[in-house]
């Protein structure tokens, strides 16, 4: 069955994408050759834009905003078209729906502290995933302390979430359901528009963690009208930062904390605080970064079309890499935790979690380090799904995440690298 939130994605040639051109607009991959970088769901590279904007910033700009000099004007100038362009990347109604952070961990934090004072007898339920990143688990289950009735919308054996699971776990009491958009452990995407629809048949809202989906594939907060979602810019290209979108209405009716001297309103009751204004500026270019691929691969497009056309080139692309990736851990016989069927590739991106028969996870990351390779082990922050998978925390799994700027040869280097451990 087509993945609802996905449109279909035409077949492409993957020649035909400009990753070599692309690679060489990221320098640290350059610089840190021969090796080979496949742990970009920990945080992706940025390319020579980014850097090139933080720098700008912190030569040119680095002052407080909100002064009346020039330099400070520049950086509320700055401030308010990184919001332009992270909402262009969410396709948000306002720019104002978004708030600039640390991370997105905060960011959740922050949502369920809020979230928590409006839990009221009769709506006091809370809906997390045993798929997620513990950081969209943790803060909600922190509610129970308050009250709150946690219930687990819980993957089926094929180890996605089916939404015919949410149903019987919403109620009139249902208050909050919290889901990611794209597991950052096993690479899986949720279904998240039937997710919305069905937790606003039962008047709840839907929190959407957007973290690992952001680097692959488009987000549309308004298709699949969630009321919150998060994201770290350092997943998506930019430095370390994150950022929250919520509906406007939602955001204003959230009891948040800030100063007095902050505005009442999205987004600075979500800002207390100064967050780190070279980073966002890092972010925003991470935006023109996808919008200059776009304008790239789809001459003449713009805006949102731009963007859309960037996307779905990074999407059709790495669903070659997903299908390269797939038979090379088959060839070696690793046992894949996640889609393996290479006919469902819009139902994941390219971030595969595994283990070799007999060889204990941090033994296969040590080698392929060994090999100039750098993937990661553990419970990757997912002990829960961990638990579903019959693992271990302690060792977990092995991950090995790509993005656009990965290739075929690095798969193939990946694939020798396996097949040469305890032969
Ligand atoms: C899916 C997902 N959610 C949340 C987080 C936490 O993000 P941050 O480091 O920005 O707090 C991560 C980080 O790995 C993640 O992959």
């Amino acid at each position: 069955m087509p993945h609802a939130d996905v449109p279909p994605v035409p077949t492409r040639n993957a020649a035909a994408f400009p990753v070599d051109a692309l690679r060489a607009e990221f320098p640290a991959l350059a610089a840190a050759a021969p090796f080979i970088y496949f742990d970009n769901a920990a945080g992706a590279q940025a390319p020579r834009q980014v850097l090139e904007a933080v720098a700008r910033h912190l030569l040119e700009h680095n002052v407080q905003r909100g002064g009346r000099y020039p330099k400070s004007v520049a950086v509320d100038a700055m401030i308010e078209t990184a919001r332009r362009r992270v909402a262009l990347l969410l396709n948000a109604a306002d720019p104002d729906e978004v708030a600039f952070g640390m991370n997105a961990t905060s960011f959740i934090r922050l949502a369920s502290v809020a979230v928590g004072q409006t839990l009221a007898a009769g709506r006091d339920g809370i809906v997390v995933t045993d798929l997620d990143h513990h950081a969209n688990i943790s803060a909600w289950a922190a509610l129970e302390r308050q009250g709150a009735t946690l219930s687990v919308w819980r993957m089926r054996a094929d180890l996605r979430l089916h939404v015919e699971d949410l149903l019987p776990l919403l109620s009139r009491r249902t208050r909050l359901v919290a889901c990611t958009a794209t597991s950052h452990a096993l690479g899986t995407r949720t279904p998240v528009t039937a997710a919305a629809a069905a937790a606003h048949a039962a008047g709840a809202e839907l929190f959407v963690d957007a973290v690992h989906l952001a680097p692959h594939a488009p987000i549309d907060v308004q298709a699949w009208d969630c009321d919150y979602l998060v994201c770290s810019g350092y997943k998506a290209f930019a430095p370390h930062m994150g950022f929250l979108w919520g509906k406007r209405a939602v955001l204003e009716r959230l009891p948040t904390f800030r100063e007095e001297f902050l505005p009442d309103a999205p987004p600075y009751k979500l800002e207390a605080g100064t967050f780190v204004y070279e980073n966002v500026a890092g972010m925003s270019a991470a935006v023109d970064y996808l919008l200059a691929l776009g304008a790239r691969l789809a001459p003449g497009s713009s805006g949102r079309g731009q963007l859309l056309a960037a996307l779905s080139g990074i999407e059709a692309y790495e669903r070659s890499l997903s299908r390269a990736m797939l038979a090379a851990l088959a060839a070696v016989g690793a046992t894949v935790y996640g889609e393996a069927d290479p006919a469902a590739l819009e139902w994941r991106v390219p971030t595969f979690c595994f283990n070799l028969p007999g060889i204990a996870p941090a033994a296969v990351v040590r080698a392929l380090a060994a090999a100039d390779l750098g993937i990661r082990d553990g419970h990757l922050y997912a002990p829960r799904l961990m638990a579903r998978l019959g693992l271990a925390p302690e060792t977990g799994a092995v991950r090995a995440s790509l993005v656009h700027y990965n290739t075929f040869a690095e798969i193939d280097r990946f694939q020798a690298a396996l097949a040469g451990i305890g032969r």
